[in-house]
């Protein structure tokens, strides 16, 4: 990767997955690249590049962006919110990402941090989705693996979860 001298370099400072962060980012640094090789975090993924297949969709000061049509100085002085942000702990999954695992709705994982920021923030906005909003927000990802099936059954689930429903048996925990 060509680096531009110090100097032309900016200094990137936002609250990462509610915590404080800084980094150093060429002017047209795209954000997939600052979060992965500048900063380390690396659970957003980058597909098309091109905005297209939705990997690397992040939320940034709440609203959702794909990572790769955004350069990371936009985001100085925000609040980002990736991937590794829906884990309540290093060794426990959310509540989505549960519902994944227990309907194997990843295969390759290359499309699932994105589709999990995805619906994550959907299903904030609209607790008590129908099937076709589902399968319409997964317009927006593609997944060359799974046949999506799984994943429209795992956001069901979390969303009937999220809804006060009580979970499924974790039958592969
Ligand atoms: S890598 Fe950003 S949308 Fe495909
Ligand atoms: S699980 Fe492989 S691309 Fe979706």
């Amino acid at each position: 990767m060509s680096r531009l001298p110090a100097d032309q370099h900016h200094a990137v400072r936002l609250m990462l997955n509610g915590k404080p962060c800084s980094g150093d980012a060429e002017p047209r640094m795209l954000l997939t690249d600052f979060l992965r090789h500048e900063i380390g975090a690396t659970g957003t993924h980058v597909g098309c590049e091109h905005g297209v297949c939705g990997a690397c969709t992040v939320e940034i000061d709440g609203k959702l962006a794909r990572a790769c049509l955004t350069l990371a100085v936009q985001v100085d002085g925000c609040a980002v919110r990736t991937v590794e942000g829906l884990a309540p702990a290093p060794d426990r999954l959310g509540l989505l990402q549960a519902a994944f695992k227990r309907n194997h709705a990843l295969q390759c994982g290359f499309c699932t941090a994105g589709i999990l920021m995805s619906l994550d923030h959907f299903l904030r906005e609209v607790p008590k989705p129908s099937e076709q909003e589902v399968r319409d927000l997964l317009t927006g990802h593609l997944c060359r693996c799974t046949g999506y099936t799984p994943i429209l059954r795992a956001a069901m689930e979390a969303a009937a979860e999220l809804a006060g429903e009580p979970a499924k048996e974790k039958s592969d925990a």
